[in-house]
């Protein structure tokens, strides 16, 4: 499928979308303007990295932590989300896409979480690509989640390894993220992936995330194929992973 000249291509690519905000006040908009031009962005960029072979995308679209936000501007995030829904996942599911949410959920108008379920039940079978939406995710919560899970299903420390603790988180059944990309200059995770990116490659930019076009993308796969992954170990490995402990 890959027409790729770079190589390695990453198996999974996920996207801290940063810089809405910046971008709207730079042009004198609202922020929430921000946020409609990057989820207008959406589309190009998972069709570059389509097109050079990734097979798993995950985008991070509101954090556990975004509620701090004023009220209209989460209101309008949400409007968003649910419009995106709407508009786009038939879409996906025409191109093979197999959608996901990862977050919370129960915080989501009914409304909202019967779109969501609807679009996560109609595209479970696609096998061309993995598009994963973090939304009312923090990486906290989601190991918490999954703690209090395994332990409401009564299984015995010694049963408790990191596969099963995999099983148990949002993501469970996606491969880790082998690059986590942030726009919008700041150098951190805001609590994203913390479990699954104990070995992700990190590229940040200061571009704004409705600016992220393909040749940036291509500039991050770029460094990306240039990077050295040894996890832990002394030689260069590729798409394999950490071995697992425990
Ligand atoms: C990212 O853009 C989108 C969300 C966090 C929902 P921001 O809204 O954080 O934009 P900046 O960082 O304020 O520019
Ligand atoms: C991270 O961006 C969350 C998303 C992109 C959804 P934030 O703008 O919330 O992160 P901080 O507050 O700068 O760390
Ligand atoms: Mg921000």
């Amino acid at each position: 499928m890959s027409e790729s000249k770079i190589a390695p291509i990453p198996n999974h690519v996920a996207i801290i979308m940063d810089g809405n905000g910046r971008w709207a006040e730079q042009r004198g908009l609202p922020r929430v303007a921000g946020h409609r031009a990057g989820t207008e962005n959406i589309r190009q960029v998972i069709r570059c990295l389509a097109e050079h072979g990734v097979h798993y995308i995950t985008l991070f679209a509101f954090s556990t932590e975004n509620w701090n936000r004023p009220a209209s501007e989460v209101k309008g995030l949400f409007r968003i989300l649910g419009r995106a829904i709407d508009r786009e996942t038939n879409i996906f599911h025409e191109h093979g896409v197999r959608l996901f949410l990862l977050g919370r959920v129960d915080r989501l108008s009914d409304r909202l979480q019967r779109k969501v379920k609807h679009a996560i039940e109609l595209t479970k079978d696609n096998t061309d690509m993995t598009l994963s939406v973090a939304f009312d995710y923090g990486g906290r919560a989601e190991i918490l989640d999954a703690v209090k899970r395994i332990i409401q299903d009564g299984i015995p420390p010694q049963d408790i390894d990191e596969s099963l603790l995999n099983s148990y988180l949002y993501t469970a059944g996606l491969p880790d993220p082998d690059l986590i990309i942030r726009t919008g200059g700041e150098m951190r995770l805001s609590n994203f992936l913390l479990w699954q990116s104990a070995y992700s490659e990190y590229y940040a930019t200061p571009t704004f995330w409705p600016d992220f076009g393909s040749e940036e993308i291509e500039r991050a796969l770029v460094a990306y194929a240039q990077r050295e992954r040894r996890f832990g170990g002394l030689e260069a490995q590729r798409e394999t992973g950490p071995r697992p402990q425990g």
